[in-house]
């Protein structure tokens, strides 16, 4: 999400934290799950309305259903569309597109917001190297948090890396701070330089999602108020994880068991 918040940054406690591990590790599960209908013919309602049936299974709710008028439980984007895309019935998947899935399940009143890209059947080598490069920047992200560190260090290095690699890192949008509530305090960009921002503290917890773009990283936004497109019609690719600043580093509360 891109909106400047002024809140304080929260610090959570060892148990909000076990919350957030339960939570993570559903949305995670979710994203296993969905994974296995990623197909050719399928349409991105079809994903949506399952992710919304498993969670609901599991006693938990849709983050994003209603959210400032969201109108789905999940978000998908495929190919030009870098994130927030509205699932569709018409919109139906074909062999060689890349859909970005994105949950975000409230379990216990914490929230698990993780996303992955998918290919749908054989990707092209650009598609294959923009997928991959995109999941390195945000482990490469998550390698530069510990306490003690500066937000501006996450950044760098995902900058650094997916420009040295020919693609430009997305402006618009931005990694969050995510608890009880859905978007907060720090603002995590995915561009900047080492040594500035705020001071990374254990017990801090925030997303790291950086979107990676073949060609411009200029967005534009759809008129359905939600879908942000590259401005060039080119890929974009996408992953996150919810992470906590530890006392010697960093976890990632978004993996499976
Ligand atoms: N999960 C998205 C994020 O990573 C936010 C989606 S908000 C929605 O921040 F309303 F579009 F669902
Ligand atoms: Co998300
Ligand atoms: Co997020």
């Amino acid at each position: 999400m891109g909106k400047e918040k002024k809140e304080r940054i929260v610090l959570l406690s060892k148990r909000e934290i076990a919350k957030m591990r339960r939570a993570g590790r559903l949305a995670a599960e979710l994203l296993d799950h969905l994974e296995k209908m990623v197909k050719p013919g399928v349409s991105t309602l079809a994903i949506n309305d399952e992710a919304e049936r498993w969670t609901k299974e599991r006693g938990a709710k849709s983050a994003p259903l209603g959210y400032l008028g969201f109108s789905k439980s999940i978000c998908t984007s495929v190919n030009h569309v870098i994130c927030h895309g509205i699932p569709n019935a018409k919109e139906i998947l074909k062999d060689g597109d890349i859909i970005n899935i994105d949950v975000t399940p409230i379990l216990d009143g914490f929230h698990g917001d993780t996303s992955r890209t998918f290919f749908v059947g054989t990707p092209s080598p650009l598609a294959k190297k923009l997928v991959e490069i995109t999941k390195e920047c945000l482990y490469r992200g998550i390698a530069a948090v510990k306490p003690g560190g500066k937000i501006g260090d996450i950044g760098a290095a995902i900058q650094e890396y997916a420009e040295g690699e020919g693609f430009s890192v997305v402006r618009d949008f931005v990694g969050h701070g995510v608890s009880r509530v859905f978007h907060t305090a720090p603002h995590v960009p995915h561009y900047g330089t080492r040594g500035k921002g705020k001071r990374l503290r254990s017990g801090m917890v925030f997303t790291i999602e950086p979107m990676i773009n073949e060609g411009t990283y200029e967005a534009l936004l759809l008129p359905d108020g939600w879908t942000a497109v590259t401005k060039d019609g080119k890929l974009s690719a996408q992953f996150e994880h919810t992470i906590a600043v530890t006392q010697d580093g960093v976890e990632i509360l978004t993996l499976r068991d």
